[in-house]
């Protein structure tokens, strides 16, 4: 049983002291949420070919239909709008607008977006783009994809192709989501696309997708004019699983990996120290001045924290553990400690001196059901929010520079391994049917956010 499954909703969402012109949004990513995998002239990702290797995700699901977002894409706007939302981040299917990865684009799919954008921006909300959400055309990926150092370059063209189209309606940009959860997800753990466990190869993936994400600053800069940029990376605190020597050893490889291998060359212009050595032989002389050009903001996706244990048979020597039996956490496990989440947005703004959107936070659910008159009581979720809310206005009180909060997601979807188990909505969706459903944090949420419009 989860500790959060008696929590009493608060009769009504907070006042927050937050600064004035604070912005309330959600977040999406194409694959957990189009569908219409085989339509007008979209090819794979990297995504659809896992899917299809039996047993790499819970139940054989896929994103085939997902929320059948690409379809119902009008209706969903219309939820943000009635919640009251102020900005909404999507992310973009490279294989949708360059089928191939790079080459003819498919006027279809950039069709897609212009529509999906005009009603977001119909609807008074500020569209966010995010580049890249994990889901790399597959044709890409036969060409080595990430471990090939051209990919930077593909990047770089893909990025090109996008800012041109959208980017007198969009100023947001985000380049890449979570380099690090799909890099050792991908690389080091053989647990999502490509599905390997390979040092060498996790290494020039990192290196490439830094140098991607430098080189497509550079094209956003260029080309959209008034652009507002950044990239949303997952930070968390670790500590050991166990208070022994051995597992505290593996604190400081995961923290090197998970939280610093990505941000600190993007943002101070250095890997790692605990990585430098064995990242080198990839890279090539101004390749840190490639990858370390201004931002305008860091995007922090936080959901708990992580614990580290050491694992022999691990690519780096560590794995991640299991937390503390006395920890609070999710019905789908995950820790729940606000405290971390306070500590985190100071030290990102300590760390790297940007201002800090929360582009990512919620609370997973296997059991979210509607009740037989059709309401989905989520007060584990709303108790979530709201001390994840309070502990952000603690930080900002204490120094932070936080300009807004996106919930991860507007509806339930394609939860990567878990498929379409686990539910982060703020909406139900019936798979079966596509029928929508508000749960109570989303009526929740839409009285926080005008509870605190305007600071
Ligand atoms: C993040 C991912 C997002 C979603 C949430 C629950 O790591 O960026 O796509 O899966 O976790």
């Amino acid at each position: 049983m989860s500790n959060t499954e008696n929590a009493t909703p608060p009769a009504s969402a907070p006042k927050l002291d937050l600064p004035a012109g604070f912005l309330w949004g959600v977040s999406t990513s194409s694959y957990q949420i189009e569908g219409a995998a085989h339509e007008d002239g979209r090819a794979p990702s990297v995504w659809d070919t896992h899917c299809r290797q039996k047993g790499r995700v819970n139940n054989d699901d896929t994103g085939d239909v997902a929320c059948d977002h690409y379809h119902r894409y009008a209706e969903d706007v219309g939820l943000m709008k009635a919640i009251g939302l102020d900005a909404y981040r999507f992310s973009i299917a490279w294989p949708r607008v360059l089928p191939r990865g790079r080459g003819k684009a498919n006027g279809r799919g950039l069709d897609f977006y212009d529509r999906l954008i005009d009603a977001v921006l119909e609807a008074g909300i500020q569209p966010w783009i995010c580049l890249y959400h994990w889901d790399l055309p597959q044709a890409l990926e036969d060409l080595g994809g990430w471990i090939n150092r051209d990919s930077a370059g593909w990047f770089a063209d893909y990025a090109l192709l996008t800012a041109r189209r959208y980017g007198d309606r969009v100023k947001h940009w985000a380049t890449f989501n979570e380099q690090n959860v799909s890099t050792i997800f991908g690389f080091a753990l053989n647990w999502t696309p490509p599905g390997i466990a390979d040092r060498a190869a996790y290494y020039r993936a990192v290196h490439h997708q830094n140098l991607a994400h430098g080189m497509a600053i550079d094209v956003l800069r260029d080309s959209v004019p008034g652009a507002s940029l950044g990239v949303i990376h997952n930070r968390q605190i670790v500590y050991p699983e166990r208070h022994d020597p051995a597992h505290q050893a593996a604190v400081a490889p995961m923290d090197a990996h998970w939280n610093d291998i990505f941000p600190d060359p993007q943002i101070l212009g250095v890997y790692p120290e605990l990585v430098a050595d064995e990242i080198e032989p990839y890279v090539r002389a101004g390749d840190l001045g490639r990858i370390c050009r201004p931002l305008d903001w860091f995007g922090l996706n936080h959901y708990g924290s992580m614990w580290a244990k050491v694992d022999p048979n691990a690519v780096f020597g560590f794995h991640l553990g299991a937390a503390p039996e006395e920890m609070p956490h999710s019905e789908i496990g995950w820790a729940i400690h606000p405290e971390a989440f306070h500590y985190e947005l100071l030290n990102v703004h300590r760390r790297y001196k940007l201002p800090i959107y929360v582009t990512e936070n919620g609370c997973g659910s296997d059991k979210d059901q509607p009740d037989e008159a059709g309401r989905v009581h989520d007060a584990h979720r709303i108790a979530y929010l709201r001390d994840y809310t309070q502990a952000m206005a603690e930080a900002v009180a204490d120094g932070a520079d936080v300009r807004g909060y996106f919930v991860w997601s507007l509806l339930d979807n394609f939860e990567w391994g878990s498929g379409y188990a686990n539910r982060f909505g703020l909406v139900y969706v019936d798979f079966e049917t596509q029928k929508r459903l508000p749960k109570a944090s989303a009526q929740w949420y839409g009285e926080l956010v005008r509870n605190n419009r305007g600071g």
